[in-house]
């Protein structure tokens, strides 16, 4: 039996990073006294991300910090880390690794690591307990063939942070198997492997971590005649760039998400380099009765080179909507057709950031900015608070900060958080939980006719079983449908070219048939060709009681059985707070019950 849990279909990700929506908001203070050329001032990095070498070039001894991300927390960990650990440890120099780009291939995985002496992970878990893109080799690597080599690590000392959520079954599984396998490898454990809850305040637990880690590394880095520096208290890896205003017109740079050729003459689509895709079909799903709304999209990926298959994800960059836009340009006191650059280099031309790139091309408008590229509406992060706390002209604002940047502040819940950024938002008039597609305006200013958005891929392991003969059980209500359209597109086609399909089940869930009921016609169009062998929908807002899935699955109790003792492939798919776990339970119940039986 397989199973998996997704959340609803479509991840939105600001192209910007919180860093980026820092830095813009703190172009007030540094704008207010002086126009042109005021680098905005904030945290210098101390860390840089080394190349190769291993010179320790006068430092007593190295730390590697290798971070596995999907969506950057695991990489802002890594350097907030770093840098908190350079001011403890002057003399020990620490490396920030992309586990992707720190070896080509297995033999040199195994080349490096077994020179590493010290080494921290920060590794996230994804899918059904899988790694992140960019640990998926070192994963492999680790995991497979470990016993071949021995006790191979003596050498080196570690410590894991992992990055999870209870929410999902596979809590942490990532961190938990690197763990394993490295002490089985020869390494030595330095502290226990951290259990980041990003249900919870995943920062807090990151916090409680480190405690635990400085002593240990107190013990192995610090010589007696060291002084014992006050340590800084964690702050955000937050880049410096010098914001230089234009008030005469310049060339103006807009992302330009064409993929692109690399070796090969291949194309690679990915999440830092989407590819722009029209907007074929737009259509509202909810029927006029629901006070909801669910739209369908259909990208047209023709010519992109763009190439997925079923159950693969597709993400899509969305543009903040223009009110939310509007109102944070207004609390900056900028128009949002300011023009304006980001520059790495001071005006004597010497570096500021440490060589990084600016976040996002410019020059470009505020409006492109804070549309395209700054996320104006997830809660900032409490090491984020902490540095926006050094920039507050209000004294009781930065108090305010700096509480809730500590341990005690109140973790922020996702759905009422926008009035948390302490009047930046004022009379708490919360912005919409909307964003836009890049709409016809602006396509209209590129010379294109309809709207389109940036767009990437992202494999999944989310997949019909190889043998079409087996059969599936799908659990999808709500948007959780999504991949199950897929699966059945799927099956219509391998049915029109002959093959022979085992049975298929589907539980959905909505509120009320009239409202919400999505793609009703063509499910059971499905189920009149049998490409859907039944179909079992729950009213969650109909009638007296509430129906769910998992209620659904109950009364089906005998047929589920079956069907699992089958071999059935089961998928559940949305909410995984909710409805996974009730439907996980509901399962167990049925198995209990059908096996005593
Ligand atoms: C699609 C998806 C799947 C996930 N699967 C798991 C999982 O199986 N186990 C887990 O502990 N956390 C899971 N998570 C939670 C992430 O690991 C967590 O949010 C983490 O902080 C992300 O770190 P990153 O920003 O460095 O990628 C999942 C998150 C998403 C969005
Ligand atoms: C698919 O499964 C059926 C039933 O178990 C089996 O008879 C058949 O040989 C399988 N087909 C393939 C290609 O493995």
């Amino acid at each position: 039996m397989a199973s998996a849990t997704i959340p609803p279909y479509l991840f939105l990700l600001g192209l910007a990073l919180i860093f980026a929506s820092a830095a813009l908001f703190l172009w007030r203070r540094a704008d207010s006294s002086k126009r042109e050329s005021e680098p905005v001032k904030v945290v210098k990095p101390v860390v840089e991300i080394e190349e190769e070498g291993d010179e320790l070039d006068g430092f007593s001894n190295k730390v590697t910090v290798f971070f596995g991300t999907q969506t950057g927390t695991a990489e802002g960990f890594a350097k907030a880390l770093a840098e908190e650990a350079k001011s403890r440890y002057e003399k020990v120099l620490f490396k920030i690794v992309d586990l992707d780009n720190y070896a080509a291939d297995d033999e040199t995985y195994q080349l490096k690591l077994k020179k590493e002496n010290f080494a921290i992970f920060m590794l996230a878990t994804y899918g059904d307990g899988e790694p992140t893109d960019n640990a998926a080799r070192f994963y492999k690597f680790l995991t497979e063939g470990g016993e071949e080599r021995g006790s191979w690590l003596s050498e080196m000392t570690y410590g894991i942070f992992g990055l999870g959520n209870r929410q999902y079954e596979h809590f942490n599984k990532v961190a938990m198997v690197v763990d394993e396998e490295l002490e089985k490898q020869g390494a030595k454990r330095l502290v226990p492997c951290g259990a980041g809850d990003d249900d919870q305040c995943i920062e807090d637990d990151f916090t409680a971590w480190r405690e635990q880690l400085w002593p240990e590394l107190d013990t192995l880095l610090r010589n007696e005649d060291d002084v014992v520096l006050a340590s800084t208290p964690y702050t955000a890896a937050v880049s410096e760039y010098r914001v230089v205003f234009h008030e005469n017109p310049v060339k103006l740079l807009e992302g330009s998400f064409s993929a692109t050729m690399e070796n090969g003459g291949s194309v690679v689509v990915d999440m830092n380099h989407p590819c722009r895709a029209i907007v074929a079909v737009q259509r509202e799903l909810h029927t006029p009765l629901s006070d909801r709304s669910c739209t369908h999209l259909e990208f047209d990926v023709a010519g992109t080179g763009l190439s997925y298959e079923t159950g693969d994800h597709v993400g899509v960059y969305a543009e903040n909507c223009h009110d939310v836009v509007e109102e944070a340009a207004q609390l900056l006191g900028h128009s949002l057709d300011t023009v304006f650059s980001l520059h790495i280099e001071s005006e004597d031309g010497s570096s500021l950031a440490g060589n990084l790139l600016p976040p996002f091309p410019t020059p470009c408008t505020l409006r492109t900015a804070l549309a395209r590229y700054a996320d104006l509406q997830t809660p900032p992060r409490k090491a984020v608070l902490g540095v926006l706390a050094a920039y507050a002209s209000d004294p009781a604002q930065a108090e305010r900060l700096k509480h809730l940047a500590s341990p005690q502040g109140k973790v922020f819940s996702h759905t009422n958080s926008c009035n948390l950024l302490f009047g930046l938002w004022p009379e708490s008039d919360r912005p919409h939980f909307q964003r836009s597609l890049f709409d016809m305006d602006e396509a209209e200013e590129a010379g294109d006719e309809c709207s389109w958005a940036p767009i990437f891929v992202r494999q999944s392991n989310f997949k019909l079983p190889a043998n079409s003969t087996t059969p599936i059980v799908m659990i999808g209500p709500g948007t959780g449908l999504a991949p199950f359209r897929g699966f059945l597109q799927e099956r219509a086609a391998l049915q029109a070219s002959g093959e022979t399909l085992g049975p298929a089940v589907l539980f959905f869930g909505c509120r009320n048939r009239k409202q919400d009921f999505i793609y009703e016609e063509e499910l059971k169009e499905y189920v009149k060709k049998e490409t859907l062998s039944s179909l079992y929908v729950a009213f969650s807002r109909e009638g007296s009681t509430k129906e769910y899935v998992q209620n659904k699955m109950m009364e089906k109790a005998v047929d589920m059985w079956k069907l699992i003792s089958d071999g059935a492939y089961l998928y559940v798919c949305g909410d995984a707070k909710g409805m996974a776990r009730d439907v996980h339970r509901t399962l167990h119940t049925i198995v209990k019950q059908e096996v005593r039986s």
